[in-house]
């Protein structure tokens, strides 16, 4: 008679909720998404009302699928998202099969610790929901959320705010309670407008009354009713009680159901009593069979049962049948899940601690042999608290790199537990000291990585794992910020004459790179790269040989040897080969080559390397890679394509990580970041928005030589709104900090002399500007082949010296190189020379292209500038200077890019593939489609279809 609660259960007393959840579904298949979020308390329901969602969903033929995730203390990788969308090796859907593959990826990656791996596998399930869309309606259901690790919750995060734009309904359960940062996030996320909340409260008394007749198969008679009220309206509550009360015996059923009276005082009064009850009414073989499955998990296969208890699944069959019956298990798909977590917990607790542990022990062993991943067995070895295990000692060795690169936390606690204890031998001890270290780069501890690898060096005698050691120290020294230490300890290192070859060119390399980016000492840089790679030769270390020639190729870029430069980096590259071996250190090659090209005024080479960079990370799985969108940001900007640089930027902004080439420019990229769009916004006139970008660029201590290089763009914007505030002497002095280049330092200073010169002439400070054309002069003497410093060197001489022949050179030269950013300040500067001089038609010739340039890259303060400048000399811009400015909204306010990006979409494209096409990162032609979205005032894809069709017909499919 007691109803067994699955979710085909009825649910009782919650009509309002579920119309609520009727409402997403038919707007999911309008195309439309939602996100919606359920709240409450434990067992009020929150399992049962989104699985009534999704069954709602599959009805009206929605792809519906649900994901539970588990109470552990170091969940799984992507564990519920995994579960949800069926990723698992032996998916037959190749793209599933290939996230499975990438997860599961024994290849050790540590050389260089590579925390964007795991935002790479969230990119990767972020695209595949995208892909899932493009087919159809989909639904995610994600319950018991606050479980969820760290990269499934970035994934909701991600989702939350696109699945709007997309077919998406997400549906996620929540349990109040005290969680970690990465849950609030999420929260915070939800508390978005468009977020549909759905709390769930007590159910009412008339409900109460419904769910006890449901249960018992009769009305309840006023005892029973007033007994169940101590379950204050929480269904799982009911159930128990009843259950209880049933199997007792206790009630008596006729046309109501009552309790009898004599009996009421051993009816179970908490929960905790009503669980034990159910538990202790299966035979007590299967009590057993549910403990092991206890330590499994939430939810297990049965497979798994049957390694861990040496037993074959029919053997088991009997018991999970039996757990089945009494309401303990349930089936979810393949596996076995806990009807509650209550349950599993009841069964944990009757356990002893000492077997619990033993047995952990044993399901760790049983997990590895069934081969699942690393992270389970990881789970399972932590929990038992065992420490000292040979079989243990000896699996985390082997798989330390694979733990390292997707659940460093975890291996770190593993690692620390055994080196703790108990010495081992020597070698040993090193092994383990070893990969804590790394994993301590890679969890940014990099205090407590140098104080293990010093303490380690103390007792390893092996010349190689020393070498090995000190590398690490010399990266945890120089992270921490602590560069002339991680110098020493390289020179210290350096003097063993028993340095195996390969690690003495590593070292070599990495010294080169310290030396220059932490204090700028070029020449001491120089010699020592040269030395790395001779040795690096002998060795035949490629990865030594590439450091090296990366080492030489900065040395070359700060004196302004682009030539040189490129050629170290492309003798790196092609040292590298194509393998994916050290793929950290090549996407920092290839940046550097993308820098080089530009100071060289290849832009369209530039840009080539760029599309280059990105195949070869993308081959990687490391497309969404940070550091490249902050450098093809920073090429988009140069190139007038600001639409597209801020896309880039936005994509950065949202991404789970900040991972850069550890050790080279940590934090670079953080500066970059803020610094190019805070010079977007300023040269927009958009002022608050600058000035929040300021604050957050500037809100970091500048270390070493590395930081110092990568703010210059937050100088300027700081000048350039100083210069708004009308205040030209703090714009100026602003811009001093960039004249006073430190040795070694990277920076282009000329890209920003003119604007130096300007205003110092424009503050009546000639020997200012006296001081800023020769800095400039000095830049472009260093120039192997004139070309970008040259060509400011002749735009700020013409300021200086009102001539007008030095600024038309300077105009030629960008005009023939590309570069319409710096064209158009030129060409401005050339109509007020000429202006100066009474030459009025070339002047205004001159002003009406700049502010047509001007006006593409929406920069609309520099129009005003450019007016005002020009018009205090008596020009004003001809008749077809003064267009239309460029429609805010509608078709017409879409970028190039934008408009590419849309007729893919109405092409049937999916995200991935636009990105694809257009050498984007996934997240960046998803900001284009956001804004697209937004310009055209549009809710869905469909619809830009139909726009795109209304101004092109026919065209879509051939473009
Ligand atoms: N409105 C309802 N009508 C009938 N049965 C319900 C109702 N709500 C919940 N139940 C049943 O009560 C039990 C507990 O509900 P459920 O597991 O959904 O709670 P929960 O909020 O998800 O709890 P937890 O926070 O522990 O995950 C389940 O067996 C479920 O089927
Ligand atoms: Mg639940």
């Amino acid at each position: 008679m007691l109803i067994s609660a699955d979710s085909s259960t009825r649910l009782i007393g919650r009509t309002a909720e579920l119309a609520v959840l009727n409402g997403a579904v038919e707007r999911l298949r309008g195309g439309t998404g939602t996100v919606v979020w359920v709240e409450g308390e434990p067992g009020i329901g929150k399992s049962a009302v989104v699985a009534a969602a999704a069954q709602i969903g599959r009805e009206w033929g929605c792809q519906a699928s649900v994901g539970v995730a588990d109470q552990l203390a170091h969940p799984p990788l992507l564990g519920v998202f995994l579960d949800c969308l069926e990723i698992g090796r032996r998916s037959a859907d190749p793209r599933r099969a290939r996230i499975a593959a990438f997860l599961s990826d024994r290849r050790a990656t540590l050389d260089l610790a590579d925390a964007t791996r795991t935002a790479a596998a969230v990119e990767m399930v972020v695209a595949l929901v995208d892909e899932l869309c493009a087919a159809g309606p989909t639904m995610l259901v994600v319950d018991d959320v606050q479980w969820a690790d760290d990269a499934s919750l970035d994934v909701c995060r991600r989702l939350v705010p696109v699945a709007a734009h997309l077919p998406l309904l997400l549906v996620m359960s929540y349990r109040p309670g005290a969680h970690g940062s990465t849950v609030r996030r999420l929260r915070d996320v939800t508390r978005r407008r468009d977020v549909v909340r759905v709390p769930l409260g007590p159910l009412p008394p008339d409900a109460v009354r419904d769910l006890l007749a449901a249960l018992v198969g009769v009305p309840p008679g006023d005892g029973l009713v007033t007994l169940a009220s101590q379950a204050v309206g929480n269904p799982l509550f009911l159930q128990e009680l009843v259950g209880a009360l049933v199997r007792e015996d206790l009630l008596d059923i006729s046309t109501r159901a009552e309790v009898r009276e004599s009996r009421t005082g051993v009816v179970p009064r908490s929960l905790a009593a009503a669980l034990d009850d159910r538990l202790s009414f299966v035979p007590a073989g299967t009590i057993e069979l549910m403990r092991a499955s206890a330590l499994l998990g939430g939810e297990f296969a049965v497979t798994e049962l049957a390694a861990l208890l040496g037993r074959t699944a029919i053997d088991l069959c009997a018991d999970l049948h039996e757990a089945v019956t009494a309401g303990i298990l349930v089936e979810a798909g393949p596996r076995m899940r806990f009807r509650h977590p209550l349950l599993r917990q009841a069964l944990l607790d009757g356990m002893p601690a000492a077997l619990r542990a033993a047995l952990h022990l044993d399901v760790a062993r049983a997990l590895e042999a069934a081969r699942v991943e690393p992270q389970r067995v990881a789970q399972h070895l932590l929990t038992s608290g065992v420490v000292g295990d040979r079989w243990a000692r000896q699996w985390l060795a082997d798989v330390a790199p694979v733990l390292a690169a997707w659940a460093p936390h975890l291996a770190a606690e593993l690692l620390r537990r055994e080196v703790d204890h108990d010495p081992g031998d020597e070698h040993e001890r090193s092994g383990l000291t070893m990969n804590l270290a790394r994993v301590l780069l890679a969890t940014g501890d990099h205090e407590e990585a140098a104080k293990r690898v010093r303490q380690a060096l103390g007792a390893i005698v092996d010349p190689g794992d020393r070498g090995h050691l000190h590398w690490i120290l010399a990266r945890a020294l120089f992270s921490g910020g602590h560069n002339d230490a991680a110098v020493a300890n390289l020179h210290r290192a350096l003097r063993a004459d028993d340095l195996p070859d390969p690690w003495r060119a590593r070292l070599l390399a990495s010294l080169a790179m310290f030396q220059r980016a932490g204090v700028g000492d070029l020449t001491a840089a120089d010699a020592t790269a040269r030395g790395a790679l001779r040795t690096a030769a002998v060795a035949g270390d490629a990865f030594a040989t590439a450091y090296a020639l990366t080492g030489l190729w900065a040395g070359h870029s700060v004196r302004r040897q682009h030539r040189l430069a490129l050629k170290s980096v492309e003798q790196a590259i092609e040292t590298l080969g194509t393998g994916v071996d050290h793929v950290d250190l090549m996407a920092f090659v290839l940046h550097g080559r993308i820098f080089s090209l530009q100071n060289l005024s290849r832009w369209t080479d530039a840009e080539a390397a760029l599309r280059d960079a990105r195949d070869v990370l993308r081959a990687a799985n490391r497309i969404d890679d940070t550091t490249s969108g902050v450098t093809a940001a920073v090429l988009l900007f140069w190139l007038g394509r600001w639409d597209d640089a801020l896309a880039e930027l936005n994509a950065v902004a949202q991404s789970t990580s900040s991972a850069t080439y550890r050790g080279l420019r940590e934090g670079g990229p953080g500066w970059l970041r803020h610094g190019v769009a805070a010079l977007i916004a300023g040269h927009r006139g958009e002022r608050g928005r600058a000035a929040a970008h300021l604050r957050a660029g500037f809100d970091r201590p500048l270390v070493t030589v590395a930081d110092r290089e990568n703010i210059d763009f937050l100088l300027v914007a700081r000048s350039v709104a100083a210069e708004q505030d009308g205040n030209l002497r703090a714009a100026l002095d602003h811009l001093n900090d960039l004249l006073e280049r430190r040795p070694g330092e990277m920076t282009l200073t000329h890209q920003w002399l003119p604007r130096f010169v300007r205003l110092a002439l424009a503050a009546d400070d000639r020997s200012a500007a006296e001081a800023g054309v020769r800095a400039c002069l000095t830049e472009a003497a260093a120039e192997q082949v004139p070309a970008r410093a040259t060509a400011a060197a002749d735009r700020c001489r013409g300021l200086y010296h009102a001539d007008a022949a030095a600024i038309r050179s300077a105009v030629a030269h960008y005009r023939a190189s590309g570069v319409p950013v710096e064209l158009a300040g030129t060409l401005e500067d050339l109509a007020v020379v000429l202006a100066e001089r009474d030459d009025s038609a070339p002047a205004r010739a001159a002003l009406d292209e700049a502010i047509d340039l001007y006006d593409g890259f929406g920069a609309a303060w520099d129009v005003r500038r450019a007016e005002a400048r020009l018009r205090s000399r008596g020009i004003r811009r001809g008749v077809r200077g003064s267009r239309a400015k460029r429609a805010g909204h509608g078709w017409d306010a879409l970028t190039p890019t934008e408009r590419k990006v849309a007729t893919l979409v109405a092409a049937g494209r999916s995200t991935p593939e636009i990105a694809q096409s257009l050498f984007l990162t996934r997240r960046t032609a998803q900001t284009h489609i956001s804004r697209i979205l937004a310009k055209l005032d549009l809710r869905s894809r469909v619809e830009i279809a139909g726009v795109v069709l209304r101004q092109a017909p026919g065209g879509v499919l051939d473009s």
